[in-house]
């Protein structure tokens, strides 16, 4: 594959850390942008990441020990336009990954301050990179990414992106219709929409990544030293459901399922992120060309996430019960879920390994980091809700295990 310039906006988040790695490995020229959010927002709540996450300049050193280069990270933030510009003039990358988000929902819904906060920073922040990369380097390939949350829970099948609706007798294809579910999700269909409008305006050649829920702590090759560990948060806001259950099982805590757990949605391991950006970053459309793709393994609901857990942790000898508490969010929890994911695999993707097999990878990384996790146990059930008010989701019933 030839030696690309990969900007990567987030380089310090749950995915760019370990992408910048990856991208380095590959002999990929790596330069990166963040503002350090994510880890304010984390301590912010009260909580830490379940990995010990090194400091920034600790990152940095450990890269120049471990890769023959050096690459350029730079703090700073998407909402200084004239830095960010004058970073990607001085940079020319071929290829830009937008990681650089806050991608919570929960943390969008606490109250008027969050979910604006949440919006301008994602929808004003892209903005800024589309409008930078048009003037500065207009050639360059935009890996943006989005989530599956923007589709919603259609009662039919989810295509990548677009459909071909007949109406009146008349045919068209359209934008499949976003129906998102949190102020978050609504700020990534806002950036679906400019991403496209830029595609239509000034033909930028753009992939549109609808990810589906992350979860993991490794990648292939994965360094040993702690300095280059991806972090792995456990709270209401930032604790993605998987990556939640496990850190709750090696406490002995039961996994707190919302409602009563039928909410399906498509999930992915953290390598095989790694593994599909890679392709994408690799085959970009061609010049003028705009490409919607559906990035998930596979689809499960809540409660088939919990018995799967549930079954690696009896391997490990360890004892999970099952929790149904008082669902914070609004959404349906029964519903149809049949989303399309044919592109990645036309470009090559293979699952690198089962759930249950992520998921004994993750307890082994999870269970020296106990006692983190107990100090902060209070955090592990949500009082952030949909309808505004503030308080601790109620038990809704108890299953233990055997
Ligand atoms: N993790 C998931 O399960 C998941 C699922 C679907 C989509 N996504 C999307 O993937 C992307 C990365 O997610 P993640 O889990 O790595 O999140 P993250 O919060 O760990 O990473 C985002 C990084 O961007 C930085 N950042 C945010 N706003 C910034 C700004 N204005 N300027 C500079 N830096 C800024 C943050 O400090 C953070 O380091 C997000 O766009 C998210 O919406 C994630």
């Amino acid at each position: 594959m030839p030696e690309r310039r990969v900007f990567v906006a987030g380089f310090d988040g749950y995915l760019g850390w370990p992408l910048s790695q990856h991208l380095l490995k590959r002999g990929h020229v790596v330069a990166g942008v963040d503002a350090f959010l994510r880890r304010e927002q984390v301590a912010g709540l009260g909580a830490c990441s379940a990995v010990p996450v090194a400091s920034p300049q600790e990152r940095k050193s450990a890269l120049r020990e471990h890769f023959q280069q050096t690459p350029d990270l730079r703090t700073g933030n998407m909402l200084d336009f004239p830095f960010l510009r004058a970073f990607l003039k001085d940079f020319q990358p071929d290829t830009v990954v937008h990681l650089a988000e806050i991608p919570s929902a929960a943390w969008s819904m606490i109250d008027q301050a969050h979910c604006s906060f949440t919006q301008h920073n994602n929808v004003i922040g892209t903005l800024n990179l589309l409008w930078a990369m048009h003037e500065v380097c207009p050639d360059a390939h935009l890996v943006k990414l989005g989530t599956m949350g923007e589709y919603g829970t259609p009662a039919m099948p989810i295509p990548e992106g677009f459909f071909e609706p007949e109406f009146r007798g008349r045919r068209d294809r359209l934008p499949f219709p976003r129906q998102a579910g949190s102020f978050y999700h609504w700020s990534k269909v806002h950036d679906s929409n400019n991403t496209m409008f830029a595609w239509i305006l000034w033909g930028l050649r753009a992939t549109y990544i609808m990810q589906g829920v992350v979860y993991g702590t490794e990648i292939e090759h994965q360094s040993d030293d702690p300095r280059l560990k991806t972090r792995l948060d456990f709270d209401q806001c930032f604790g993605t459901v998987v990556n939640r259950f496990c850190c709750q099982a090696v406490i002995g805590h039961p996994l707190t399922i919302y409602g009563q757990g039928g909410q399906k949605r498509g999930f992915l391991p953290l390598r095989d992120v790694m593994q599909c950006l890679t392709l994408v970053i690799d085959s970009p459309p061609n010049a003028g060309d705009y490409c919607v793709v559906n990035q998930f393994d596979a689809c499960y609901t809540i409660n088939e996430i919990a018995l799967l857990v549930r079954q690696a942790c009896s391997e490990e000898g360890l004892t999970v019960d099952i929790m149904e508490v008082e669902n914070p969010r609004m959404e349906s929890g029964r519903h149809e879920y049949q989303p399309d994911r044919e592109q990645l695999l036309a470009l090559g993707y293979q699952p690198a390994g089962s759930p249950l097999q992520e998921i004994r990878m993750m307890l082994a990384d999870l269970l020296p980091q106990r006692e983190r996790i107990e100090a902060r146990a209070e955090l592990l059930l949500p009082d952030i809700r949909w309808d505004g008010a503030h308080r601790r989701s109620g038990v809704l019933g108890r299953e233990a295990a055997g």
